[in-house]
Parts: C-alpha cells; sequence; structure tokens
C-alpha cells in the first residue's frame, strides 16, 4: 500500500455554517435542487438530482430490503397517494391532524406554538448539560455525574422547571387548551428570534392536510386530499393482504411513498417539506402484546441506524409527552442534525384505533381469526415510521467534510457509507491518449453490470480525484501506461486517500467487499 503524505484534520466551523455549507454542496454536486428554481423556487419543496435520486434510492433499497427480505413475515405494498375521502375522516386526520399556531405580530412571522416551546424547554436542557460538562472539568476524576445531577441546586433548579412546564404543556395540549398554551409562551417570556418581541397573537389550529377536487365536480363531495401519510394505504389493504398473502399475526406491512403536508414552519432545507417521503410499516399484532412488539421495534430500528457505522452518540430515543390521537405509547429516534438533535423516526403503539376506525366508517369488518386462540380479532398495530429526506440528510450532514490537509490544500469529502454511495467506482485514464481511455472503458464495461461506475478523462488525476471525493465515491480507478502491460490498477480509497496497486481481475471482488448492500443486511441480520 502506498501510503498518501497527506494527513487530513475536519475543519472547525460553527455549526449553521456547517449547515450551509452541506445544502450548497448538495445543489453544486447535483444532489438536491430548489423546485421550480427558475421561478424562484417553491417554499420547502425540493427536488432531487442525479446523484440525490441515486443516494435516495439506496436508502430506500436498504431499508426495503431490511423490512421485507429480512423479515418472512413482512411484505410490501404500493398503495395510491388518492384514497377515499372518509379514510381521512377514520383516522382522525380530518378534525386532528392540525398543528397550534402562533403569529408575532411585530415580525408577522408564523411559528408552531409547540415548538416554541419545545426549543424552549431543550434550551433549558443544554444549560444543565453545560453544568455537568464544567463539573466535569473542575472535579476530573472524582467527579460521581449521578450525585452532581441529583444534589446540585441549580440543575434541580433547572430540572424542576422542565418538568413543570412539561406537565403544564402536555395537559394544555391533551385538552387542546389553547389559550394555556399561549399563557406558557408567556410566562416563559418565550420571544419571536425575528423581532425578539414578545407580541403574540392567540393560538390557533390549523389542519395540515392539502385538498384538490377529483373529476368535474365542483362541489363538496369532489373534494379529496393528499395522503398526509402513507400508513392509511396499509390499514385499508389490512385483509387483502393478509388474505390473498395468507399472513398468520404477527406480520407487517411495508410501503414507501410520497407524503403531503401543508406545514407552518417549513424550513431547515429537507428536514421538513410539504411535499415529502416516507417509508412506514404497519406490524399486526395480537393485542396485550403491544409492549413486546413495541420494544422489539425500538431495537431493531435502532439497529438498522446503527449499521450505517455512524457514531452511536449521534442517536437518542425521545419518548412522546403529546401521544398522536392514536397512540398508547410512542418514541422519536432523533439524530443530531447540524442543528441540533431533531426527530428522525417515529416508534409508534397504535392500539386498534385505525382498523377499529376503519370497520366503523367502511361498515366492514377488519378482523383476524386466530386459530389458535379460536377467535376473531381487531389487530393491534406497531408502526415505524422513517422520512426518506430526513434519512438523507442525515446521512448527507454525517457524510460532509471539509479537511484540511497537510499540504496546506482543502478538500471537500462525503463520508457516505460505501453501500449507499451514488457511484461506486470511478474510472480515470492517467492521461488522454495512447490507448489508456479504451482500457479504462473496457474496466468500466465490466464493472457496470454491478456497479454504478463513472468515466472521466478531463482536467488533471488530482482534480479528478477530488470531484469523486465531493460525490462520496468510495473508489478510484486509475489506468496508466503500465495497466496495458501489467493488467493492474492503481486504486484510491476516498476516505484514507491511500493507493493500492492491484491485478484489474482482483478488482470486481475488493470492490463488490466495501459497497456490497448484501454485507450490509448480513450484518444487520
Ligand atoms: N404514520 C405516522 C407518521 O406519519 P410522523 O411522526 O408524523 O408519523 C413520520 O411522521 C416521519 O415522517 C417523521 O419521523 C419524519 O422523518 C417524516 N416526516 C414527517 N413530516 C415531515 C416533513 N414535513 N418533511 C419531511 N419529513 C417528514
Amino acid at each position: 500500500m502506498t501510503a498518501q503524505t497527506n494527513t487530513h484534520k475536519q475543519t472547525i466551523i460553527n455549526s449553521e455554517d456547517a449547515f450551509k455549507n452541506i445544502v450548497s454542496h448538495a445543489k453544486e454536486y447535483g444532489f438536491v435542487f430548489p423546485s421550480s428554481e427558475i421561478y424562484d423556487g417553491l417554499g420547502a419543496v425540493y427536488d432531487y438530482g442525479q446523484l440525490g435520486v441515486e443516494l435516495k434510492k439506496n436508502i430506500r433499497e436498504y431499508w426495503w430490503k431490511a423490512m421485507t427480505q429480512l423479515h418472512e413475515n413482512i411484505v410490501g405494498i404500493d398503495a395510491a397517494i388518492f384514497m377515499h375521502p372518509t379514510t381521512w375522516k377514520a383516522s382522525g386526520h380530518v378534525d386532528a391532524f392540525s398543528d397550534p399556531l402562533i403569529d408575532n405580530k411585530d415580525s408577522k412571522k408564523r411559528y408552531r406554538a409547540d415548538v416554541l416551546i419545545e426549543d424552549y424547554i431543550a434550551k433549558i436542557e443544554t444549560k444543565i448539560e453545560k453544568e455537568v460538562e464544567k463539573a466535569v472539568k473542575r472535579f476530573g476524576e472524582n467527579f460521581d455525574e449521578k450525585m452532581f445531577r441529583t444534589t446540585n441546586p441549580r440543575v434541580l433548579e433547572y430540572v424542576k422547571k422542565v418538568e413543570e412546564i412539561n406537565i403544564r404543556y402536555k395537559t394544555a395540549l391533551e385538552k387542546n387548551h389553547l389559550a394555556e398554551v399561549k399563557q406558557i409562551i408567556e410566562d416563559c417570556e418565550i420571544v419571536c428570534p425575528v423581532s425578539g418581541s414578545r407580541n403574540w397573537t392567540e393560538v390557533r389550529q390549523f389542519n395540515l392536510m392539502f385538498s384538490t377536487q377529483m373529476g368535474s365536480v365542483a362541489d363538496d363531495a369532489g373534494t379529496i386530499y393528499l395522503r398526509p401519510e402513507t400508513a392509511q394505504g396499509i390499514f385499508v389493504n389490512f385483509l387483502n393482504v393478509q388474505k390473498t398473502g395468507r399472513m398468520k399475526i404477527p406480520f407487517g406491512i411495508a410501503q414507501t411513498g410520497k407524503a403531503f403536508r401543508n406545514e407552518i414552519v417549513a424550513r431547515q432545507f429537507i428536514f421538513r417539506m410539504r411535499e415529502f417521503e416516507q417509508m412506514e410499516m404497519q406490524f399486526f399484532i395480537k393485542p396485550g402484546t403491544e409492549m413486546e412488539w413495541y420494544n422489539y421495534w425500538k431495537e431493531a430500528r435502532m439497529k438498522w441506524h446503527n449499521s450505517m457505522g455512524f457514531s452511536q452518540n449521534k442517536y437518542r430515543f425521545h419518548n412522546h409527552i403529546k401521544l398522536a390521537h392514536y397512540a398508547n405509547a410512542a418514541c422519536d429516534i432523533e439524530f443530531e442534525f447540524p442543528f441540533g438533535f431533531k426527530e428522525l423516526e417515529g416508534i409508534h403503539s397504535r392500539t386498534d384505533f385505525d382498523l377499529k376506525n376503519h370497520e366503523q366508517y367502511s361498515g366492514k369488518k377488519l378482523q383476524y381469526f386466530d386459530v389458535e386462540e379460536n377467535k376473531s380479532y381487531v389487530p393491534y398495530v406497531i408502526e415505524t415510521s422513517i422520512g426518506l429526506d430526513r434519512m438523507f440528510l442525515a446521512v448527507l450532514s454525517h457524510a460532509y467534510k471539509n479537511e484540511s490537509l497537510s499540504d496546506g490544500t482543502i478538500r471537500d469529502v462525503l463520508q457516505i457509507p460505501p453501500f449507499l454511495s451514488p457511484v461506486k467506482v470511478a474510472v480515470l485514464p492517467l492521461v488522454k491518449k495512447d490507448g489508456l481511455p479504451e482500457k479504462a472503458r473496457e474496466i468500466l464495461d465490466s464493472l457496470r453490470f454491478e456497479h454504478y461506475c463513472q468515466y472521466d478523462e478531463k482536467d488533471s488525476i488530482g482534480k479528478r480525484y477530488r470531484r469523486q471525493d465531493a460525490i462520496g465515491t468510495p473508489f478510484c480507478v486509475t489506468v496508466d501506461h503500465d495497466t496495458l502491460t501489467d493488467n493492474c490498477v492503481t486504486i484510491r480509497y476516498r476516505d484514507t486517500m491511500q493507493q493500492d496497486r492491484i491485478p484489474i481481475a482482483t478488482l470486481s471482488t475488493v470492490v463488490e467487499k466495501k459497497v456490497s448492500l448484501k454485507n450490509a443486511l448480513k450484518n444487520l441480520h
């Protein structure tokens, strides 16, 4: 192995700048573009470019195979986006799928009242962690963190404050007591981040579903909704799949597809979009077994996330204070995005809420006959629900590194897990003549049946390496004059920038070992 002389260090920049860099990198290299950009874009709607679509497809495929291929009792469907409008009455979305919004009268900015309160709580929690960090520094090895957290007066004061707000906030939301939500904002002296004032309007509920008209009927009878979650397509097909697939409880139905929400506060790039993609799985179980399966899926989903190879402390569970209208237990898997820990995936114990309501509204039985129990029942459901775009952002933001090299140069590199990288191999002839392009294309032709590869002969080899680093290609293969006689190539590794000379005959195996989805799935199993 030829050791590269450059050592590399991650350039330290603040998280706001880091996030800006990720957004502009995503655009510059064809991952994500603002929608209809020539018309100045459309709020919180984005298009995936030529590399973004590959990365997105790879993440989707990894999720899909982890769900369906690795579980005999999980099958997939692809339901339509449009559904009978009664679906959304039954699911509770018409009546309850709304966010409490509040406006600041000075800045005219609109906020989600619950988010303002949650951010306020998060700030207090950060203060607690800062106190702990300071104490660690002060007391060194003898520091007893548990003791400190349970006795330090300042920490206890913060904890008490968080608990008090949480209780008030939970009760207010559960009772839909919007005046009390506003009172909490006032009591906490929460200010508008733009105007800095506390001049707030009343809190109002705002339904997040988009509606449109079906056919030529202009009255209400023709109003349908763009689905706000993919889950309902699974519930209404529960019996179709159970019967035709002869599925026995417990079993799951998985689906990926678009969902639409008229988000009030749509910020942070593809984190919160108005049109986005979900990857959801509903796991149908015997009533009474829900906590067992809820814990099973919490663990299984965290294992899937950890298999990305990101540091474990990038993830954490967050139990819901305010349960959605359908859940009796729920948590999020949060990821540390450049703007802090935020929800990446939800795991919900949805009881029999959805199937029971669909039974009631449709008049059709949606029950399972349990041969062992010799009785029929409406199954309970554990749901795992992850946003594909959020997962994309998690991968991209973790992968993006702006490294200062020891030779004084800087390189942008995307350290995407190789099995998810859009391009797996770049084949590069050292020069554009002497038969090297032909040899390089021969190699490319042998690899392209297995992997998405790129051919590049423009600019110096150094520039070409950097271009591939910037899009996350794990391997660059360089064809030089010696290749024509010794049938060997130089393979360069993205993360270490080290280079190896290897026979062309072994190339496919070397690449496959690192980039194969099969190996990733095996590690998961
Ligand atoms: N079926 C349950 C459900 O939809 P959710 O917590 O509202 O639950 C699940 O959404 C996941 O969908 C979230 O964890 C998030 O990853 C993703 N998601 C939700 N709203 C989103 C939005 N506006 N933009 C991007 N992703 C979103």
